[in-house]
């Protein structure tokens, strides 16, 4: 007669956990807040550097301004460039050149050459007494593609021929992003014939174009430099060793050659050189090499400690020789020419590699190295390097006759007994921010927990008779998981790894490095805490849901009889499929050989987000576990609506309102555990908030939820039944007067003989023998 009131709003006023949690998702939001705001606030530098008052942008380090490229002096006050100018002859315009570089007219080559898209001319900034001064402009060849110039490079050909064809090879590589692998063959092919013909031919000019031209294929993808690139492979090859050689050649005196990706120096060493000869390239603003930055000290007698120093090569060489000996150096911004099969580099991170050469006839004592990387990002810290020098034996590198040092706060050094081209491998590993140790409040919120499920599991184990063995199964299953979740949790979230030191690789063996990335040794314990507790999560959703269901199915009575093997199957289910969705995780995730492909480093649980912080697709969390309980949250919320709809509707004779209440209850129940708990793991990742308030919050607030789960089965599964209570009401009745029966009911239920012992649907909760019993319901007004 009063239709379809909703009995949700009843079920809603309860007071257990529930209300609580509320509250509590409101206070996790809250939190969360104010933690964002923490770490904005914390994470404005307080740092007050020393002033040295730079200007055009220059940078201060420790008093000392560091110019861009464009600026020099003490104060970046002096520029190091030439204006944007307008060659009276050809009337070409040029924009601003960096002095000891190339700029290329705005102007191009006529729409129907072969070279439309390049610039007609190309003129360079020079420095003549300290002023920078352009040079006359030279006209490019519009009609020869770098492949036809690479034919004309012969042997007898004129100073002015060469030239030419060093300048129109110049204009044809300045576009790095358009040239083939075809163009790289051939202009890398005339660069390096142009340059094993400088000493013959007294054209260190064209040489210096074609350095220019080096350093502009340096500037092409890394890709097109692919060790399985032959024919790349070859001409760098061929190339590099030219450059070594060019370094030496006496044209070349005293003389420094530096564009934005080579520098090649030489020295002859005269009577001034005594000891040995450093080489030292300072860090500028950005990667590139710049001419004020390379310095040359041909009296030194050790590397010196220089905090602007990014690379240094000191040689130290026998003194009886020095008046004969040629010395030269040649640096590469990167290492595209010299490209590794055995050494993979996922971090794009330029490698310096440095090249000291020293004429034939000069004996070598040693070589000293001092490498000081760029900064990497904060998210990785180095773990280990090792030295090498390209052997062009193997075309790869190789430690031999190399020796390292040590990695600690300071720059990295190597020493060897030859000269060739250097370079240090670096090993890196990932600076996990793990999670701090658990607070002493969730011990005592998953105590609280513990016990309130150990609770509820003996009370409902010793009170089985009472009521359905398939109810008290699924819920004691129900219980058994939650609670190993929460003895998982205190005992094996942190990972061991965050107590182990997180040193640096103490060797100084040299040994070749495979990677430039590479991670914690394995801790197995980790991975499976995580597995562990995935599963028992897994199965305590599943058993929320099958006890959902199992209760829908007893109040609305589809089935005359419950399905054969009830038990069987539901534990099939409950038990079976998380482990089945388990395995199949760590088979296609642990299997690939990298564990945190399955679960993080900063503490033991399922890996979600990538290094950026993001939900990464790819990893396990999204799949197996957001998604499965998506499923069964869904699948609890339909049975609880379809209940409540159907429970209110249908004259339900068997079950008197208060029963109704009372199932209608417990499958809320479950349906706010599977939803908080879900809640609290799949933001599990919150736990590593860097911020100490933030994370105090959090911990309190994971303890407060998760108490809540414990205690409030307790409260509803153990305290609120009928059974408990009627004995607490007998203990009570002793001492106090029976008043606390306010609604006592009775009602009587039909015994089918027909259906035997057999448990049966249209019986309910709470009793088998007696076909008549009172209940009493406390907290109901
Ligand atoms: C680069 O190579 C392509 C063929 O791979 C050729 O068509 C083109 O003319 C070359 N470009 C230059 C500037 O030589
Ligand atoms: C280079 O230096 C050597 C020895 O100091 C000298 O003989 C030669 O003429 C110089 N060459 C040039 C091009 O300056
Ligand atoms: C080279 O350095 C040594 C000491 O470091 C010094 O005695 C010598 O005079 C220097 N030679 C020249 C030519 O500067
Ligand atoms: C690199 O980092 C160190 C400390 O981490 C800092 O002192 C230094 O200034 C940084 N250098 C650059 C070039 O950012
Ligand atoms: C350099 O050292 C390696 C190994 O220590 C040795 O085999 C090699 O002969 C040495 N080379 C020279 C030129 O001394």
């Amino acid at each position: 007669e009063h239709g379809c009131q909703p009995l949700l709003l009843v079920v809603l006023i309860n007071v257990d956990c529930s209300k609580w949690e509320g509250m509590v998702s409101g206070l996790e939001i809250y939190s969360l807040i104010i933690a964002g705001i923490n770490i904005g606030l914390t994470s404005v530098p307080t740092i007050t550097p020393i002033p040295c008052n730079c200007q055009n942008n220059g940078t201060c380090r420790n008093g000392v301004c560091i110019c861009s490229d464009e600026w020099t002096g003490d104060k970046c006050q002096t520029a190091n460039f030439c204006n944007s100018s307008v060659d009276n002859n050809s009337s070409l315009t040029f924009d601003r050149i960096i002095v000891n570089r190339s700029g290329y007219s705005n102007e191009k080559c006529e729409a129907d050459t072969p070279n439309a898209h390049f610039s007609k001319a190309t003129r360079m900034c020079l420095l003549e007494d300290g002023m920078p001064v352009l040079s006359t402009p030279r006209m490019v060849n519009c009609n020869e593609n770098l492949d036809t110039l690479a034919e004309q490079v012969k042997d007898n050909m004129t100073v002015d021929q060469l030239l030419q064809v060093a300048t129109s090879t110049q204009v044809l590589t300045s576009q790095a992003d358009i040239l083939t692998t075809q163009n790289i063959t051939s202009a890398a092919g005339i660069a390096q014939q142009i340059l094993s013909k400088s000493e013959e031919l007294a054209s260190v000019k064209a040489a210096a174009i074609a350095v220019t031209t080096v350093s502009q294929l340096m500037d092409v993808h890394d890709d097109e430099f692919s060790p399985d690139n032959a024919d790349v492979s070859n001409v760098t090859k061929s190339l590099t060793k030219s450059l070594e050689k060019f370094s030496m050649e006496v044209n070349n005196n005293a003389s420094k050659l530096v564009q934005s990706n080579l520098a090649v120096q030489s020295l002859s060493l005269g009577q001034g050189v005594t000891q040995g000869v450093l080489f030292t390239a300072l860090r500028g603003l950005n990667d590139n090499l710049l001419g004020n930055r390379i310095e040359l000290n041909s009296n030194a007698s050790n590397l010196t400690e220089n905090t602007y120093a990014e690379v240094q090569i000191f040689i130290n060489v026998s003194t009886s020789q020095v008046d004969q000996g040629r010395v030269g150096f040649v640096l590469y911004q990167n290492d595209k020419f010299f490209k590794s099969k055995t050494h993979s580099s996922k971090m794009n991170f330029t490698k310096r590699v440095i090249s000291g050469n020293l004429a034939n006839n000069v004996t070598l004592n040693s070589v000293e190295l001092l490498f000081n990387p760029q900064n990497y990002s904060s998210e990785f810290y180095l773990y280990d390097y090792a030295c090498v020098f390209w052997d062009y034996n193997i075309d790869d590198w190789n430690t031999t006759g190399c020796t390292k040092g040590k990695v600690d706060n300071g720059p990295l050094r190597c020493w060897c007994n030859h000269t060739t081209n250097f370079a240090l491998l670096m090993n890196f590993r990932q600076n996990y921010k793990y999670a701090q140790p658990l607070e002493i409040v969730s011990y005592v919120g998953c105590g609280l927990s513990i016990a309130g499920l150990a609770l509820t599991i003996l009370f409902q184990v010793s009170t089985r008779k009472t009521r359905k063995t398939s109810i008290t199964w699924m819920f004691v299953s129900l219980c058994v998981s939650m609670l190993i979740v929460n003895v998982i949790f205190i005992s094996g979230i942190d990972n061991p790894n965050a107590k182990k030191d997180h040193g640096v690789s103490n060797s100084t063996e040299n040994t070749l490095i495979k990677s430039d990335l590479s991670s914690a040794p394995e801790e197995v314990w980790c991975t499976l805490v995580a597995a562990f507790l995935h599963y028992f999560l897994l199965a305590t959703f599943t058993w929320t849901a099958l006890y959902a269901v199992h209760m829908h199915f007893l109040l609305t009575k589809i089935f005359k009889q419950p399905p054969r093997h009830l038990i069987l199957k539901a534990s099939g289910i409950g038990w079976g499929v998380p482990a089945v969705v388990v395995a199949i995780t760590l088979g296609a995730t642990y299997g690939t050989g990298n564990p945190l492909n399955y679960r993080q480093e900063e503490f033991c649980w399922l890996a979600a987000l990538d290094p950026q912080g993001t939900l990464d697709l790819s990893k396990p969390m999204l799949w197996t576990f957001l998604l499965p309980l998506g499923i069964i949250l869904i699948l609890n919320f339909i049975v609880f609506v379809n209940l409540t709809v159907m429970v209110q509707c249908k004259n339900n004779k068997i079950l008197n309102s208060s029963k109704k209440q009372s199932y209608m209850k417990k499958v809320l129940s479950t349906l706010s555990i599977a939803v908080v708990l879900g809640l609290t793991w799949s933001t599990g990742y919150l736990m590593l908030i860097n911020n100490e308030g933030a994370r105090t919050v959090f911990s309190y607030l994971f303890c407060v939820i998760n108490t809540c789960q414990g205690l409030q089965i307790f409260i509803l599964f153990t305290i609120q039944s009928t059974v408990f209570q009627k004995k607490m009401a007998k203990i009570w009745s002793t001492f106090t007067l029976p008043e606390i029966y306010l609604h006592s009911q009775k009602f009587s239920l039909k015994w089918s003989k027909s259906e035997g012992i057999k448990e049966s649907y249209t019986q309910a909760d709470s009793f088998t023998s007696s076909t008549e019993f009172s209940s009493s319901i406390l907290y109901e007004t």
